[in-house]
């Protein structure tokens, strides 16, 4: 009989592209969702990749009743990968306690499921920004958090923090904590990418959104920063190999290969790329120029974040393996196929 995971979140950008690796790799799935930000058409476009239809619950996992009836349905998973979350951080400190009610309530009211139905694997996504402005790049996991500067990032400091917690006292579970950097990119089929609802905040969509019309230039949110070319530097991957990197933390977790309770680990390629050098790669690809005006700052933004992605390559076995060049021309086939 295969192994049931869990994938909460499962029908947005990151959790569908996990989905298909787990189904490509032998499990069964179950997708968990209120579609808040995501459609239930990905669950027809998982299928158009794998010919693997999971099944899927429309559940809003901060109503506590839906949660136990969906995870006492489900009660024979062995594990959970809890991607649901709100993520737009602008939006987050306007609106903080959407956030925190949202991204603290759905995780608890999860963990709370999980240990009541016996399922001990659980991978959660968190983000980079529990880094803050960090004191020295490439950041290790030996960097101590600080509290981020948005209701969104302190959603995922505190939500590690309860997680830990929670293993001090159910020796039981196992947990893995992911903190991505910058995940862009799409599924080479063209069936699965990131869909920005309204005006997108990340740079990626912003990118191809002005590519493709939709926007007349894009925004460089300041060219002062003490970097090569003045514009922030981030480590981007490419969403697929994210996929892989949740694959390969589930499975050490299900062989008992975790030395503690709770690991975290930094999910990033270990290289950094400008802003500039992003729109240049962009260029390439696509072989058309992309309109753009320098602007101010944007508030809450560091100069620079890269990963040490050391720790994920030794105990995962995991390490990015597209380019930037990739990752950007796959978000530039996702659009091109979404008008
Ligand atoms: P996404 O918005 O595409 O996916 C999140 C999914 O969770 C959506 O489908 C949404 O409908 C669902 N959801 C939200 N609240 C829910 C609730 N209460 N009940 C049920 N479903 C709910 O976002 P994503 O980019 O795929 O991000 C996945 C996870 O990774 C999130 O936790 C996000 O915070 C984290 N993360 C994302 C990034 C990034 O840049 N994309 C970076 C770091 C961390
Ligand atoms: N940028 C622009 N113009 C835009 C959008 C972004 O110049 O229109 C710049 C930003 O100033 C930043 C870079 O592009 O320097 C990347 O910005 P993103 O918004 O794409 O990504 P962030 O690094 O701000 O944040 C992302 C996710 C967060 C996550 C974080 C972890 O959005 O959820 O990575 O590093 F927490």
């Amino acid at each position: 009989m295969k192994t049931k995971i869990i994938i909460t979140g499962g029908t947005g950008y990151i959790g569908s592209h996990t989905a298909v690796a787990l189904l490509e790799s032998g499990y069964e799935v179950v997708l968990i969702d209120n579609l808040c930000n995501s459609s239930i058409n990905t669950v027809g476009n998982i299928y158009s990749i794998t010919g693997l239809r999971p099944k899927m619950e429309i559940v809003d996992l901060c109503s506590k009743k839906e949660c136990d009836e969906v995870f006492n349905k489900h009660g024979d998973a062995i594990g959970i990968i809890h991607f649901a979350a709100l993520k737009a951080v602008g939006e987050s400190v306007q609106k903080p306690l959407r956030y925190y009610q949202n991204n603290l309530t759905a995780l608890m009211n999860t963990l709370d499921s999980a240990v009541k139905n016996k399922i001990n694997n659980f991978i959660f996504s968190s983000s980079a920004t529990v880094y803050g402005q960090p004191e020295k790049v490439p950041i290790s996991e030996q960097e101590k958090t600080k509290r981020p500067f948005s209701p969104y990032g302190n959603s995922k400091k505190i939500g590690e923090e309860i997680m830990e917690d929670l293993t001090l006292v159910n020796k039981e579970l196992s947990i893995i904590s992911l903190r991505y950097f910058n995940p862009i990119g799409a599924h080479k089929s063209g069936f699965l990418g990131e869909l920005p609802t309204g005006t997108p905040n990340n740079l990626m969509p912003y990118i191809t959104q002005t590519a493709i019309g939709l926007r007349d230039k894009l925004f460089v949110f300041g060219n002062d920063y003490p970097t090569k070319d003045g514009t922030p530097i981030r480590d981007y991957v490419h969403v697929l190999d994210l996929a892989d990197a949740h694959l390969k933390a589930l499975e050490r977790i299900l062989n008992g290969q975790n030395e503690s309770p709770m690991e975290v680990f930094n999910i990033g390629s270990g290289k950094g790329y400008s802003v500039l050098d992003v729109i240049y790669a962009f260029e390439r690809v696509s072989g058309q120029k992309l309109p753009y005006e320098i602007t101010t700052r944007r508030e809450g933004d560091v100069p620079e974040l890269i990963s040490s992605a050391d720790l994920a390559n030794e105990k995962l076995g995991w390490r990015a393996t597209r380019g930037l060049e990739e990752m950007v021309a796959s978000a530039w086939e996702w659009e091109k196929k979404l008008r």
